[in-house]
């Protein structure tokens, strides 16, 4: 007799206990932290680039989760794509054939990036990192790998080791032998190269933490430093690639760029299915997988699985027919000159940057001094709570999530899915003028909350 698993029941059932649910078998912290800050919301439904609650108010999403939701949620097209494959039932993951699938998706992907050869397919971000990681070291004999100050490649041992934040690394020790350099900084990179052991520079063209950008010409000349000391360049393009900043991938606004290894995930799959990808060079998989013997040396168990594949296919072609990668490029430079203009209007205000929808918004010391008093006792308390003080209200007033954009950065984040147009951007400016009025005001419900917030920051030292 088969047991009867009815989903449906199940969440109308239980769905009410998600937040206990929550606090007790899983990481505690985070129900904890969303009713500190007002998020803990109930959302009901969601479509595109919207959330909607069980009162039906919709809210605008500028997050992305972060950055997966490349083509916002339920999209038609990678929907059908999943219900297909499962009507299809194939034998999938017999791990001793040859699936169509995952060589459709790697011949696909690799015609975005036309020097290089072969895909690894894995499951997450940070696998798509181990494995650029693992082949560098291999392919060229050396230990040592160089990344940039603010990285953040994931959290698993490998990727950590390159993650420019100790209060990610703290407590994790030892790691690989690894070495920050200062993104932008080529002296700083060639004295690491110089010393002979570097197998590779890891670099996100757009840092996600910060939104901070590799200096124009930075990735070329960085390219040409390491493969004159046999060193590799690898592209994380996790949060960045398939679109998100205007161009497929991040390195190609620049001229000449091209990377050895490029790691993909994110919005490969639509956000549907946990999926990843290490694009490479041919003669780095040949050196790696150089015998039979080695066919599994680097490999993972649901790696290419057919609904990652057929996700990633219909999420490509979806791509090109929606002329996805010119929207990011011109909403989101729309977005973000609308919002450079208010740099002169609030003192608050100290830089809009970034490339098509990945934006940061950068706030800094006022000049007045009746502002820079409270920009003061905020700073004392933690670095970042100004942030935080605005992404709350963009939320709680005007039903937008955003995010702030690393730990102690007074940066706001800005990866909305990929399809939004016009009336988003409205939407987001009309909400961020009036939240910026109200804290250039400098008393009411912002600044209380802003009180509130250092209360919170003192208690937790
Ligand atoms: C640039 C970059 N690399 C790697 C990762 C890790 O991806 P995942 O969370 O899928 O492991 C992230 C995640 O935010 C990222 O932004």
């Amino acid at each position: 007799m088969t047991t009867e698993f009815d989903l449906g029941a199940l969440l109308a059932e239980r769905g009410a206990e998600r937040y206990e649910l929550h606090t007790r078998y899983l990481n505690h912290q985070l129900p904890r932290m969303l009713r500190t800050i007002g998020f803990d919301k109930v959302y009901e439904r969601a479509e595109g680039a919207y959330f909607w609650d069980a009162e039906g108010n919709d809210y605008l999403d500028m997050l992305a989760g972060f950055g997966v939701m490349g083509l916002g949620r339920h999209h038609p097209v990678v929907r059908k794509a999943l219900h297909d494959v499962l009507d299809a039932s194939l034998a999938d993951l017999t791990r001793f054939d040859c699936q169509p699938l995952p060589g459709l998706l790697a011949e696909r992907l690799l015609s975005y990036s036309p020097h290089l050869d072969r895909v690894f397919f894995g499951n997450s971000g940070t696998e798509a990192v181990e494995g650029a990681l693992k082949f560098a070291r291999y392919a060229t004999g050396k230990p040592r790998i160089l990344y940039c100050e603010h990285a953040f490649h994931g959290l698993t041992t490998g990727s950590l080791s390159v993650n420019g934040e100790d209060g990610f690394r703290d407590g994790f020790a030892p790691l690989l032998p690894d070495t920050a350099v200062p993104l932008g900084d080529l002296d700083a990179l060639e004295r690491e190269v110089r010393k002979g052991d570097v197998a590779a520079l890891i670099v996100e063209p757009v840092q996600g933490k910060g939104v901070y950008e590799a200096p124009p010409g930075y990735l070329r000349a960085a390219q040409e430093l390491l493969h004159r000391h046999k060193a590799l360049l690898i592209a994380d393009e996790v949060q960045t690639g398939l679109g998100r900043t205007g161009r497929f991938y991040a390195y190609q606004h620049e001229e000449g760029v091209e990377p050895d290894l490029v790691c993909v995930a994110k919005a490969l799959s639509g956000g549907y299915v946990p999926v990843g990808a290490t694009v490479g060079k041919d003669w780095i998989f040949k050196k790696v997988y150089s015998s039979m013997d080695r066919v599994l040396v680097h490999s993972a168990s649901f790696g290419s699985n057919a609904q990652a594949m057929a996700a990633g296919l219909a999420v490509l072609s979806v791509l090109e027919s929606d002329r996805v990668v010119a929207n990011a490029a011109a909403t989101g430079e729309a977005l973000r000159s609308r919002l450079a203009a208010l740099v002169d209007k609030y003192e608050l205000l100290a830089e809009v940057r970034g490339r098509g929808l990945m934006i940061g918004i950068e706030f800094g010391r006022p000049r007045s001094l009746r502002l820079r008093s409270r920009w003061t006792m905020l700073q004392a308390a933690r670095k970042g709570l100004f942030a935080q003080m605005v992404v709350v209200p963009l939320l709680q007033r005007h039903r937008i999530l955003t995010q702030v954009s690393g730990d102690h950065l007074e940066v706001i984040k800005l990866i909305p899915p990929l399809i939004i147009g016009e009336r988003e951007v409205d939407r987001f400016v009309d909400a961020f003028t009036a939240v910026m009025d109200d804290a250039h005001e400098g008393g009411g419900l912002l600044w209380d909350f802003g009180r509130t917030l250092v209360r919170q920051a003192m208690a937790n030292r």
